[in-house]
C-alpha cells in the first residue's frame, strides 16, 4: 500500500489544497504530514518550533513521511522543507511525485505574513526568496513530474496534476 501521488513543493505552492482536490476527484483520501504532526506531537507546528526546536520537528516529520508513504493510499503532501532530507529523499524514489512549482510572487502572496509558518516568522519574502533557491533542486530531485502554479487557481493546478497522474 502506498500513496497514489505524492505532492512536493514550497510553502504557498498550493498542496494541501490542490491535494484536496485531487483526492476528491481521483476518490480517495487525502493527507499531509503537517497534520499527522500536528496530531501525533498534540500541538501546532509553530508550537512544536518554539518549545522543541527546529531539528525536533525535522525528525517528526523524517518520521511521519515514512509512516505516511507506507501506509498512506490516496493523495499525500509533505511539508515543504520535507526534501531536506536526505533519507526522504531516498525514500521517494519509486513514487508518483509531483512537484508544484511556484515563483517567489506567487508564493510570498498566497502565504501572506506567514501566520502559522514559524520559518516565516521573520522576514517572510526574503526568507521565501532563500527557501525556494535552496530547494528547487531537491524538489526537482524528487519529482517524476512538474506542475508550473503561477497565475493559474487551485482547479487548474489540480486538473494538471491529474493530467500528470495519467499514463
Ligand atoms: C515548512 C513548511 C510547512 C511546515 C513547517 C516547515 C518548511 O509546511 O512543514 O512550517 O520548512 O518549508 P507547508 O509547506 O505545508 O506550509
Amino acid at each position: 500500500m502506498s500513496p497514489i501521488c505524492v505532492l512536493v513543493g514550497s510553502m504557498g505552492a498550493g498542496k494541501t489544497t490542490v491535494g484536496g482536490l485531487v483526492a476528491a476527484e481521483l476518490g480517495v483520501p487525502f493527507q499531509d504530514t503537517d497534520s499527522i504532526i500536528e496530531a501525533r506531537a498534540g500541538k501546532p507546528i509553530p508550537d512544536i518550533f518554539v518549545d522543541d526546536g527546529e531539528e525536533h520537528f525535522r525528525a517528526l516529520e523524517r518520521v511521519a513521511v515514512a509512516d505516511a508513504l507506507a501506509a498512506h493510499e490516496g493523495v499525500l503532501a509533505l511539508g515543504g522543507g520535507a526534501v531536506l532530507a536526505a533519507e526522504t529523499r531516498a525514500l521517494l524514489r519509486g513514487y508518483t511525485v509531483v512537484f508544484l512549482s511556484v515563483d517567489l510572487a506567487d508564493a510570498a502572496q498566497r502565504v501572506g505574513l506567514g501566520v502559522g509558518r514559524p520559518l516565516l516568522a521573520v522576514n517572510p519574502r526574503a526568507t521565501m526568496r532563500y527557501l525556494l533557491e535552496q530547494r528547487r533542486p531537491l524538489y526537482e530531485e524528487v519529482a517524476t513530474a512538474i506542475v508550473k502554479t503561477d497565475g493559474i487557481g487551485p482547479d487548474e493546478v489540480a486538473a494538471a496534476v491529474l493530467a500528470a497522474l495519467r499514463p
